[in-house]
């Protein structure tokens, strides 16, 4: 029988649960998703936020809605698979995109790595690690009693080589992109009836209004130092967009991505393959 790619790639239906929804990349992922027939449960602290943007992909005539919760408390996780379970019947995938750094987390401008601030390192970590250990534990039950279930974790470029000052978030991503690894066989272990896939993304250096300002000049073409030195190491010569993470996040989610398990995609433009050594920069 001849493949049916469009059937593949098809989300339509789909339950799924995304974590850090009020938040730029998975914002604009989750909109994306509704359009495509995806039901979503925005999932987020910011409650007023995924209320509102619910509302927005409903008003659109997608199916969404919204919940307040952290991912770094059981209770209120649990509070949420209920929630979407009573609105939607099941969830299908849970999409992990609640992270992030701190200032007061990186090494301080005025000081050395011997200066850094270790408890606000642990609040990091704790949000980037536990945030995504925790809610995939309470999914799971769900999904090993379905059968099914996809997961999809968030790293970083920063995991893979870390960049300089950020170690917390560094770090705390190195260990979400080796929790997916594990993950991805464990689920086996445990749940050896189901077929329950783990994989990541890694996304590279996007240009969006809450880091516009760290890689462009005030006139808004100019690029600074640290965008001058992401673009030379970016084979692609250019920074992302988040509309650009919605494939890569439909193949994990859907059948055409049914024998991935444990991956890591970058959608970075190259980045992570390019040692920074050779032509490339001369010719531009
Ligand atoms: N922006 C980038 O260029 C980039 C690059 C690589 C990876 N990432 C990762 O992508 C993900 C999304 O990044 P973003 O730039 O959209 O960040 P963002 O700050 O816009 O969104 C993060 C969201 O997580 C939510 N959140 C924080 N604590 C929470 C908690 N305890 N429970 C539930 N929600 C909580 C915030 O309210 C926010 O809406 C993060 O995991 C980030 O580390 C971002």
């Amino acid at each position: 029988m001849s493949v049916k790619i469009k059937e593949m790639f098809s989300i339509s239906g789909k339950v799924v649960a995304v974590t850090g929804a009020a938040g730029i990349i998975y914002g604009a992922i989750s909109k994306a998703l509704a359009a495509n027939g995806a039901k979503v449960a925005l999932l987020d602290i910011m409650g007023d936020k995924v209320h509102s943007l619910a509302e927005e992909i409903t008003a659109d005539g997608g199916e969404a809605i919204g919940i307040e919760c952290s991912v770094l408390d059981a209770g209120s996780m649990t509070g949420a698979l209920e929630a979407i379970i009573k609105e939607f019947g099941a969830c299908d995938a849970l999409i992990n995109g609640a992270g992030g750094n701190r200032k007061g987390a990186c090494v301080p401008p005025d000081g050395t790595f011997t200066d850094l601030d270790v408890e606000e390192v642990d609040k990091v970590f704790a949000l980037n690690y536990k945030g995504t250990v925790l809610p995939s534990q309470i999914f799971c039950k769900h999904f090993a009693e379905a059968g099914k279930g996809v997961i999809i974790n968030t790293s970083s470029m920063s995991a893979r080589a870390p960049l300089t000052n950020v170690p917390g978030y560094s770090n705390a991503k190195a260990a979400v992109t080796n929790y997916t690894q594990w993950l991805a066989v464990q689920v086996k272990v445990d749940f050896p009836d189901a077929d329950i896939r783990v994989n990541e993304i890694a996304p590279g250096f996007l240009d969006t209004t809450q880091n516009h300002s760290l890689l462009f000049e005030s006139d808004d073409k100019t690029l600074t130092p640290r965008g001058k030195s992401i673009i030379a190491k970016t084979p692609l010569d250019r920074f992302g967009n988040p509309d650009e993470l919605v494939g890569p996040i439909v193949l994990l989610m859907s059948e055409a991505g049914s024998f991935l398990q444990g991956i890591t995609l970058c959608i970075d433009g190259g980045f992570d393959v390019y040692s920074g050594v050779g032509p490339l920069d001369e010719k531009r």
